[in-house]
C-alpha cells in the first residue's frame, strides 16, 4: 500500500515531454472524409431510480498528482462522504471522508455532492470502493502504470473495454442549455466509464506542442502548424471535439481543403492516444459507426527532439 506510484508522475511527464515534441510523418494528400452522418437519435434523458436519497450516483474519478484519486459521487437526501476501499472485492480496510457540497441554479437544486481524495495509491493496481457507506453496491477502478507505454482515450461511447488508463476530455462535454437536470443525466451516462478510470479534463485544450482541441464538434487532424502554416518545428493540432451538442455536428469546414489538414470529417467519434515510448505515440481517431467503433483516422507521432532541425 505504502509504494507510492512515484513513476506515473514520469510516465505523465514523458507523455507531456511526447506530446510537446510530436511531428508527424511528411504530409500525405489532405483528405476529406466522404462518410454521411446518419441524424441523430432523440435526447436522452435518464431520470433518477432512487429510493431514499442515500443511494450514490454519477460517480467519477479524477487523478490528484501522481498518486492519489479524487472520486465525486452524489445522493439525493443525506448521506456521509465516506469512502471505504481496499484491493480486495468485498474487503474494505481503507476509508477517509471528504466533503459535501450543494449548489442552486434558478429553480434547480444540485444534489448532495461528494467529495474525497484517497491515496497514495499504488500504480496498475484496481481498487475496489464504496461510497457512503452503501452496501448495495461496489465499483471499481484501476491505477495509471507507472511507467510506458500509457494509453489515452476521448469522448464516450465504445471505450468501454479495459485497454486504456486515462480518458481525455478536450472540453464540451455536456450541454445544460438552462436545464441542469441534463447534467444529472450526462453523469448517470457516463458512470460506468467514470467510475473505473480517471478523467481529465483538457476544457479548451490544453496547450502543449500537441493541441487537443474541443468545441468545434467535428473531427480533423492537421499536420505541424505554426503561425497558420505547415511547420515541421510547429505543433500538431486535432480538433477532437466531437462529442456533440442538439444543435448537432459543425459539418462545414474551410474550402478548399488546406494542405496542412491530413484528414477531416464532420462526425462523432473518440480518440485513442497511446504513447507507447519516448518517442512515439499512436494517435487513433474511431468514428462511432452507428453502433461500430470504425478506425477511420491514425497516424504515428514521433518526436520532434530527434529532429535536429528543430533543437537549435
Ligand atoms: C461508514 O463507514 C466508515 C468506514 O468503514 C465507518 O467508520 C463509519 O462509522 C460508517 N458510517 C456510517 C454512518 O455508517
Ligand atoms: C518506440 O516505438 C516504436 C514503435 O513501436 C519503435 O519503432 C521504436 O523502435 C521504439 N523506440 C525505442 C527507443 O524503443
Amino acid at each position: 500500500m505504502a509504494m507510492a506510484m512515484t513513476n506515473t508522475a514520469l510516465a505523465f511527464f514523458l507523455l507531456v515531454a511526447a506530446a510537446s515534441f510530436l511531428s508527424l510523418p511528411p504530409p500525405s494528400l489532405a483528405v476529406t472524409s466522404p462518410y454521411v452522418r446518419p441524424k441523430p437519435r432523440a435526447t436522452l434523458s435518464l431520470l433518477k431510480d432512487d429510493d431514499d436519497g442515500r443511494k450514490p450516483e454519477q460517480v467519477h474519478i479524477s487523478a490528484v498528482g501522481s498518486d492519489k484519486m479524487r472520486v465525486t459521487w452524489i445522493t439525493g437526501g443525506d448521506a456521509p462522504a465516506t469512502l471505504e476501499y481496499g484491493t480486495t472485492s468485498g474487503q474494505y480496510p481503507f476509508s477517509a471522508t471528504g466533503s459535501t457540497n450543494t449548489y442552486s441554479y434558478v429553480l434547480y437544486h444540485s444534489g448532495n455532492i461528494h467529495d474525497v481524495v484517497i491515496g497514495p495509491l499504488q500504480p496498475s493496481t484496481t481498487y475496489f470502493y464504496r461510497c457512503s457507506n452503501d452496501t448495495s453496491r461496489e465499483l471499481s477502478f484501476r491505477t495509471p502504470p507507472a511507467s510506458l507505454p500509457f494509453k489515452f482515450v476521448s469522448t464516450l461511447r465504445h471505450i468501454g473495454g479495459d485497454d486504456y488508463d486515462m480518458l481525455l476530455l478536450p472540453g464540451d462535454l455536456s450541454y445544460a442549455d438552462l436545464y441542469q437536470p441534463r447534467w444529472d443525466t450526462y453523469g448517470r451516462l457516463v458512470e460506468p466509464l467514470a467510475s473505473a478510470r480517471p478523467w481529465m479534463e483538457l476544457l479548451r485544450g490544453a496547450r502543449v506542442d500537441a493541441v487537443f482541441a474541443g468545441h468545434v464538434h467535428a473531427y480533423e487532424r492537421f499536420a505541424r502548424v505554426y503561425g497558420g502554416k505547415e511547420d515541421p518545428c510547429g505543433a500538431v493540432h486535432v480538433t477532437i471535439g466531437d462529442g456533440g451538442n442538439r444543435e448537432g455536428l459543425a459539418g462545414s469546414y474551410v474550402d478548399p481543403q488546406p494542405a496542412a489538414s491530413a484528414f477531416r470529417e464532420a462526425s462523432f467519434g473518440h480518440g485513442r492516444l497511446e504513447v507507447v515510448n519516448a518517442t512515439h505515440a499512436l494517435w487513433t481517431w474511431h468514428r462511432n459507426d452507428d453502433d461500430e467503433a470504425v478506425v477511420a483516422d491514425q497516424a504515428w507521432i514521433t518526436s520532434l527532439a530527434s529532429n535536429p532541425a528543430c533543437n537549435k
